[in-house]
């Protein structure tokens, strides 16, 4: 039996994340990141490439998909549950910290760019479902190709400046305008990167409820689509 899908897209440091999780919280679903698995993909590939003395876009540029997607299998990257949904772990370990790093962001897209990569990531992430796993999965393309049935579409959108500020605040750091101008521009430049790639690029599902939470506070986007998702959960 399959299990039920919200699907939570958006563009970069729109909180989807952080929305997913406490949607996932508050309905007793799963989260799943699936951003964490493209970033898991993306530390394996340049620890290959460190083995083989190549560093950064040059590890990437040598390595073929296959070699990379093997090494990611051999290394062990998986979902696991953790509390509220699944952590990407790696080597046995959990690898949320080294997904997050500056250069595992630098590198993501290129990662995620690739047919076999999405293909192998999709599979993953439907395969949790086909298990009868209740989930929230956030992500660019949840809505349109890897659960286009999925019971609840959203496409969170803020403005770059909002979302550059959110994620300068996240860090901890000041929020000086410099900083934020080059914080927005680092951005747009992904937000360019994921829309435009030929596959599967960052857009809404036909059927995605948009919701714009530049002037939304946290707990009313997340109340938004708990609602929401009553509603069409209490009618099964
Ligand atoms: O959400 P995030 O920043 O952790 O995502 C990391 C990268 O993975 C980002 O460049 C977009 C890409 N990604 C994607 O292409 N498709 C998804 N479903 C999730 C993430």
């Amino acid at each position: 039996m399959s299990g039920g899908v919200i699907a939570i897209d958006g563009p970069s440091a729109s909180g989807k994340s952080t929305t997913a999780r406490a949607v996932a919280e508050a309905l007793g679903f799963a989260h799943l990141d699936s951003g964490s698995l493209y970033r898991g993909v993306t530390v394996v590939a340049l620890r290959e490439g460190f083995r083989r003395g190549l560093t950064g876009a040059n590890a990437l540029a040598a390595l073929s998909p296959e070699t990379i997607l093997r090494a990611a299998e051999d290394r062990g990257l998986m979902l696991q549950p953790d509390g509220t949904g699944f952590a990407a772990y790696l080597e046995g370990e959990p690898a949320e910290e080294a997904l997050r790093s500056v250069e595992i962001t630098a590198h993501v897209s290129a990662i995620a760019a690739i047919p076999v990569v999405r293909e192998w990531v999709n599979s993953r992430l439907r395969a949790m479902v086909r298990a009868g796993q209740d989930v929230v999965v956030d992500g660019r393309d949840i809505g349109t190709v890897v659960f286009p049935d999925a019971d609840l579409k959203i496409f969170l959108t803020a403005s770059a400046e909002t979302r550059a500020g959110r994620r300068i605040s996240q860090r901890g750091q000041r929020i000086d305008p410099e900083y934020l101008d080059a914080e927005t521009q680092a951005l747009a430049a992904r937000d360019r990167a994921d829309s435009t790639r030929q596959v599967a690029p960052l857009r809404p599902a036909e059927d995605a409820i948009h919701l714009d939470t530049t002037t939304l506070d946290f707990e009313e986007q997340v109340q938004f689509i708990v609602d929401r998702a009553r509603l069409i959960f209490a009618r099964d």
